[in-house]
Formats: C-alpha cells, sequence, structure tokens
C-alpha cells in the first residue's frame, strides 16, 4: 500500500497533487462524447441534474453556470429526494446524472425513474463501464484515474472541469457563444492544470499552519453567493468527513436568517468569493460576522477588494470566474487534509463512510 501512495503519507494528499495531471488528462479528453452529451441536454426541455454528496455540488454548479451562460430551466436535486423532482418532469426533459463512481444507488434510482418517464439521460463519471454509465444514452467521462480516498478531491476538481466544457457546448448549441469563443474558453481553460500547481505550492504550508487553528475548533461556517457556493458547501463537507469539525456550508445572505446566532468571539467563517459583481454583498457579509467577533478566512480571485478586510486571505492567481471555481477548492481540501492530520485521525478512512454507497 506504501508504493500505491507513492511517498504520500495519505492517498487523501496523493489525490489532492495529481489533480494537476488528471485536469489535464480530462481537457485532454474532451471528445466527441461530450459534443453528444451537450447536444442531446441542449435538445431537452428541461434540463435536470442529479448526483449525492460531492457529486452534488459539482451538478449544483453546472446547474448555476448552464443557467447563467444560456438563460435555459437548469433544475439541479440531490439524487435520493428523486421522488420530489420526478412529479414536475416530463418526456421531453432531459437528465445529467453525475457521479464518480457511476454506482451510487440513490443516483442509479434517480436515472430509472427519469428513464422510465421516457427522458434521455447523460451520464458524467469517472469510471468506464459502470452502471450508471450503462443505463445512460449517453456517457461522458472525466479521466481522474482511480480515487483511493474516501473523500473525493481530484475526482471534484475533473467533474467541474468537464462539466465548464458542457456547460459552454450547450451555450454554443443555443447561440450564446460562438465557434471563436468556444476555441478562446478552450485555451483558457488549458491553463487550469498549471494555476493548479501553483496554488498547491503557494498554500499547501498556509494550509498546513491554519489546521493548528481549526483543529482546535468544534465548528465552522463556510460562506459564498452565487457560483462560489458549491465551492463553500464542498470546503464544509471535506472538512466535516475527514476532519470531523463540525461545518456548514450557507449562502452568504442566508447566514443572517439563522446561522449567525452561533457566532461569537474566534468562530471561524470561510468566505469563498467568484464573480466580481457579488463582492460588494459578501463584504457586508464579512462585516456581519466581524462585528461578532468571528475570524474571518477569505479564498479570493487575484486583485479582490476584499483582502482588506478578512483576518486571514488566500488570494488565488487568477481573475478568471471559469476558472475560479475549481482553483478555490484546493486550499479548502488541503485545509480539510491537515486538519484531520493535526487531530490525528486518518483522512483517507473516515468513519462511517464508504467510498461508494449502494445502499438507499
Ligand atoms: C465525498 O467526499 C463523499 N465521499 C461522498 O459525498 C460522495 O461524493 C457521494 O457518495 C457520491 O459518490 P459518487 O460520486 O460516486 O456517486
Amino acid at each position: 500500500e506504501s508504493a500505491r501512495k507513492e511517498g504520500f503519507p495519505h492517498f487523501m494528499l496523493k489525490e489532492i497533487h495529481e489533480q494537476p495531471r488528471v485536469i489535464n488528462d480530462t481537457i485532454a479528453g474532451f471528445g466527441r462524447d461530450y459534443e453528444m452529451g451537450a447536444e442531446m441536454l441542449h435538445s431537452g426541455d428541461t434540463i435536470f441534474v442529479t448526483a449525492a454528496g460531492t457529486s452534488y455540488h459539482a451538478s449544483m454548479y453546472f446547474a448555476l453556470l448552464t443557467a447563467k451562460l444560456t438563460g435555459r430551466k437548469v433544475i439541479p436535486f440531490i439524487s435520493s429526494e428523486y421522488e420530489s423532482y420526478i412529479h414536475s418532469a416530463s418526456s421531453g426533459d432531459v437528465l445529467l446524472a453525475v457521479s464518480q463512481s457511476g454506482e451510487t444507488i440513490d443516483t442509479l434510482m434517480a436515472l430509472r425513474a427519469f428513464k422510465a418517464l421516457g427522458c434521455k439521460v447523460v451520464s458524467l463519471t469517472n469510471v468506464i463501464g459502470s452502471v450508471i454509465s450503462r443505463e445512460s444514452d449517453q456517457a461522458v467521462y472525466m479521466k481522474a484515474g482511480p480515487e483511493i480516498g474516501v473523500a473525493a478531491t481530484k475526482t471534484f476538481t475533473t467533474q467541474l472541469t468537464a462539466l465548464t466544457w458542457l456547460a459552454l457546448l450547450i451555450a454554443q448549441r443555443g447561440g450564446r457563444l460562438d465557434a471563436e469563443g468556444i476555441k478562446s474558453t478552450r485555451e483558457r481553460i488549458k491553463a487550469l492544470p498549471d494555476l493548479v500547481e501553483e496554488v498547491i505550492m503557494k498554500y499547501e504550508g498556509w494550509a498546513k499552519g491554519m489546521s493548528r487553528l481549526i483543529a482546535a475548533k468544534s465548528s465552522a461556517y463556510y460562506l459564498s453567493r452565487g457560483l462560489g457556493l458549491p465551492i463553500a458547501l464542498e470546503g464544509a463537507l471535506k472538512l466535516k468527513e475527514v476532519a470531523y469539525v463540525h461545518a456548514e456550508g450557507y449562502p452568504a445572505g442566508e447566514s443572517k436568517h439563522g446561522p449567525i446566532a452561533l457566532v461569537e468571539r474566534g468562530f471561524p467563517v470561510v468566505f469563498v468569493s467568484v464573480e466580481k459583481s457579488l463582492e460588494k454583498k459578501l463584504l457586508g457579509n464579512i462585516e456581519e460576522m466581524k462585528a461578532r467577533g468571528a475570524f474571518t478566512i477569505g479564498i479570493i480571485p487575484q486583485g479582490s477588494e476584499l483582502g482588506a478586510r478578512l483576518d486571514e486571505k488566500v488570494v488565488i492567481p487568477s481573475r478568471d470566474e471559469v476558472l475560479l471555481p475549481i482553483l478555490e477548492i484546493i486550499p479548502l481540501q488541503l485545509l480539510a487534509y491537515y486538519t484531520a492530520v493535526e487531530k490525528g485521525v486518518d483522512p483517507d478512512k473516515p468513519r462511517n463512510l464508504a467510498k461508494t454507497v449502494t445502499v438507499e
């Protein structure tokens, strides 16, 4: 087993470090399956997208991005809740099922229910020949390679990369992006592997240091707005599942409708900022938390004005809103990993969790 870890103490850290390479592999694999998947999604009346856990966060991102780029109705839902969503679906709709393993029973049940209704199904998985890929009308794959750590890391960033590409292809079909626009965005996406590498190099030490503070806390909030929200939700899930620190991801604007009641001196609140147009509102939320004594940490783009108001900041070396979400989860993965290590728990095998959930 230690040979398979290639010198890393845990699979989770090895897989975090593999991200530049597997994102590159995923981009290199953007081919005909993506074109056909995008065509099928574009042809549907309403696009539904479903998944569980981390894959749900990626799906939520896809829904937000596709709606923003295309003006289309895109409805994300947690796969175990499919019975509530099937009522509003009809045979002209299309479902995108996202699952790294391609075996999650909740997502498979949602897929079968939509198929039974007559909907076309596109899948995005990491495993060729998995049941969800086999049962879909069009299978699309990320190329993350096998993920051993129970916590999803490289499968999440490759999902985001793949889903960004699908969203752009749908936008092209809807006339919202011309061939030139697609080409230049693909060029921008190609910058991702180097940028991911840069973020890991720059902020691994930061995450190690910050983990000492977080390991001593019993709770944390992860807040964001817009396209950053799925990243905040995923950051919170990572901390909770591997480091056993209670963490909640919330839309920043919603925090004053309840969650803020828990905030007192030193309570850690992580802010994730993606869209420049939402920065002013996010700044208001930072001020609200600071006024209650919160310890504020920001994952912010280069040039962001939020930096001056935060106790701690991680500045991502990009301002490109298409790339930022993928880059911004990296320091949060590292923070969760090092907090687990600091607490002396095994991040590869969190208690009570299985890599693939095959019971409903
Ligand atoms: C993520 O860290 C978890 N292990 C879990 O939420 C996971 O994403 C979920 O069970 C879905 O798995 P899938 O992508 O294989 O369908």
